[in-house]
Parts: structure tokens; C-alpha cells; sequence
């Protein structure tokens, strides 16, 4: 965040509490400003400036934002947050559109459930808000997608508003800095690291701090930590015990799924079948093909097209495609609003698709 354009508060306070011992206080008590000094000092000089969602007090795009930017790093969100305010450069244009198109913009960016709440929560705003973005944690959080950490964020951004965020690279930072162990999934640990956040939060440049904890988060305390370049490692825990890459504990191993799919895609006259995704789900709302689980349909005159291996979060899908070109369409063109239908194949990219069934279709000899 420049701090230019995020206005930033007097200066930090001084440290009156520091004293040369961390024994028997709260957590993050003795590090507390000299902690977040050190993160506001160090995001000026150091952290990320001139991203397109810093130079602005617009909650709509400082929310759009955050929410691309969860699971998605900077460099991919960068064109589809523009497209996207391009299409929808207010939340009552966003309430007003089709979720379809909604889902086409996002096509791609994955973890489709962020649009589709998204979407809702703009219809919210405009139905419980009369149009304005709310200004209180409280109803900010309770918006549709919004948890606990994205509406701190989205409050310090707007409005400078003093909150903790804890999202996963700042849990990585606190468990580091402060040394507590355990996978930060567990809410205890998870209770632990919300002390930590709030105790460390300065009285004044929440946004330059809370920009500058992103940043430290996803530069010099990235999994893989480079803590030469960090300005808090100087009292961290884990780098003092040598135990950064074991902080935080990683989540407990599941066996990973693999599971199988058989997709049909089925050609006629320039256009593909297509069967929209139930809205709750891997791929809720978007487009796809016409799916068979798991691979049954045998003496069916169809090509068997290489088989496509796409990662979930938590398991693996092979997805074995079978062609078939049919001389005519059999039913009416597309009109979007059956559940299934048939989609031009040269206009696809106003359809909202998974990223997988984009590429197989774009790569057909059509
Ligand atoms: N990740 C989440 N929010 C971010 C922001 N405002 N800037 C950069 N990365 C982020």
C-alpha cells in the first residue's frame, strides 16, 4: 500500500510497555509496537506499492480485491480484477448482473463459491443497504463470503478502522514469530494466533501495517523462509530456535482422494453440449459436460480423447473425455436459462467454464 494513497495516521507510538523480558506476559504484549513499528517501517521501504486495489478507499473494489486474492497470488488476480470492474464497476451493476456472467468473469480464477457469494452478498448490500457498503465489522462479516479476517482487512483498507487479520500467511508469520506450534487449522492454535493478532496491532497506520504483514507474509516469511530479509526476525522464535521450517505444523496428512470422471462431449453444427454444474459443489453454477461416474458406458461409438488430471483441494480428478460428432443438433440453440443446452462453440468465452473444460474444448479439431 503507498502510503500515499491509503492515508496512513500520525506517527507510531512509541513503545512505552517494552520491556527486556517476554516471561509472564500476554501474548504479543512485550513485542507489541515494536513489532508493528517494525512491519510499517519495513512495508514503505520494502513492501508491495502500486497495486491496483491500493490506490483506492472504494470498499466495492478494496472487497473485490481481497476476495480474488484469497488462494490466488497477486500476479494472476492483476487482469481479472480489471475485466471485472470494467464489467461491474459498482456493487448495484454486480447485484444487477446474471449470475452467469458473473461466473464467466471468474472462469479460470477457481474456488468458484467466492463469486457466486460475491454476487449475493451485492445483492444484500443493495437490498439491506440501500446500495451502500456497510461500515461496521459486525455487518461487514456478516456479508456472504466475508469471514472474520477479510472484513478486517476490508475495514483497515476502507477505513482505516483498527482490526486484526489473520489470514494464512500472516498465521504462518505470528506461529513463526511467536513460536507457537500445532497446525494453525486447529482452533486452538487458530485462538492462539487471534491473541497474537491483536495483540500486536499498532495504534495508528493499520493500513500500512496491515498491508506490510501481506507482504511479509508472502515474501520473507513465505513457506520457504528468507529471514535476512525479514525486519521482525531479529526476536522470532522459530528462526531463533532454527525451527522455521517446522513452524507451523502442517496440517495432518488425509490419504488423497483420486477419483475418475468420464465427460462426453458431444459436437454438432459448431455447437458442444452443455450441462450447468448444480450450485453447491466442485464447479457450483459453472457450464460443463455432460459427466458419467465412474467410467461405465462401453460399445458407445465415441473417441476416446486423452485423459485430463485436474487437482482439487483435497483430491485429484481424472477426467477421460469421448467424443462424439452428431450430423444436427438435436434440440434448440442455447438460450441460458435450461440447465442444459447447446453453447457456440465460437462463444465460449462468455460462458462460465472450469478452467479444464475451456482448455479440452479450445484444443478440439473443430
Ligand atoms: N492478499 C490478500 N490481500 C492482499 C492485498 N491487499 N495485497 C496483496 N496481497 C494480498
Amino acid at each position: 500500500m503507498p502510503p500515499t494513497a491509503r492515508p496512513t495516521g500520525s506517527t507510531a507510538a512509541s513503545d512505552p510497555h517494552r520491556s527486556g523480558s517476554t516471561h509472564d506476559l500476554p501474548p504479543g504484549a512485550d513485542r507489541g509496537p515494536a513489532f508493528a513499528e517494525r512491519v510499517i517501517d519495513w512495508q514503505r521501504r520494502a513492501g508491495r506499492h502500486g497495486l491496483p486495489w491500493q490506490g483506492t478507499r472504494d470498499p466495492y473494489r478494496i472487497w473485490l480485491s481481497e476476495i480474488m486474492l484469497q488462494q490466488t497470488q497477486v500476479a494472476t488476480v492483476l487482469s481479472y480484477y480489471q475485466r471485472f470492474l470494467d464489467r461491474f464497476p459498482d456493487i448495484a451493476a454486480l447485484a444487477s448482473a446474471p449470475p452467469d456472467e458473473v461466473l464467466a468473469l471468474w472462469s479460470g480464477l477457481g474456488y468458484y463459491s467466492r463469486a457466486r457469494n460475491l454476487h449475493r452478498a451485492a445483492g444484500v448490500v443493495v437490498a439491506e443497504h440501500g446500495g451502500q457498503f456497510p461500515r461496521s465489522l459486525s455487518a461487514v462479516q456478516a456479508l456472504p463470503g466475508i469471514g472474520r479476517s477479510t472484513a478486517a482487512a476490508i475495514c483497515a483498507f476502507a477505513w482505516g478502522e483498527r482490526h486484526a487479520i489473520l489470514d494464512g500467511n500472516v498465521k504462518r508469520l505470528l506461529a513463526r514469530h511467536a513460536g507457537i506450534e500445532g497446525w494453525p487449522g486447529q482452533p486452538a492454535v487458530q485462538a492462539a494466533l487471534w491473541r497474537e493478532a491483536e495483540a500486536r496491532l499498532p495504534p495508528a497506520q493499520i493500513e500500512t501495517y496491515t498491508q506490510g504483514l501481506m507482504d511479509l507474509g508472502a515474501g520473507p516469511c513465505a513457506r520457504r523462509a528468507r529471514c535476512e530479509c525479514c525486519p521482525v526476525a531479529a526476536d522470532c522464535v522459530a528462526r531463533r530456535e532454527g525451527r522455521t521450517d517446522r513452524i507451523p505444523a502442517p496440517r495432518p496428512r488425509r490419504a488423497r482422494a483420486r477419483r475418475q470422471a468420464e465427460v462426453w462431449v458431444l459436437l454438432a453444427e459448431g455447437r458442444v453440449l452443455l450441462e450447468r454444474r448444480p450450485p453447491r459443489g466442485i464447479w457450483g453454477g459453472l457450464w460443463s459436460l455432460p459427466e458419467t461416474c465412474p467410467p461405465a458406458a462401453q460399445g458407445i461409438d465415441a473417441e476416446s480423447l486423452p485423459a485430463i488430471a485436474h487437482a482439487f483441494t483435497h483430491f485429484d480428478l481424472d477426467i477421460h473425455p469421448r467424443l462424439i460428432r452428431l450430423h444436427a443438433a438435436p434440440v434448440r440453440a442455447a438460450d441460458g436459462a435450461s440447465e442444459r443446452d447447446w453453447h457456440r462453440l465460437d462463444a465460449l468465452a462468455g460462458v462460465g467454464l472450469p478452467a479444464p473444460v475451456r482448455a479440452l474444448l479450445e484444443s478440439l479439431d473443430t
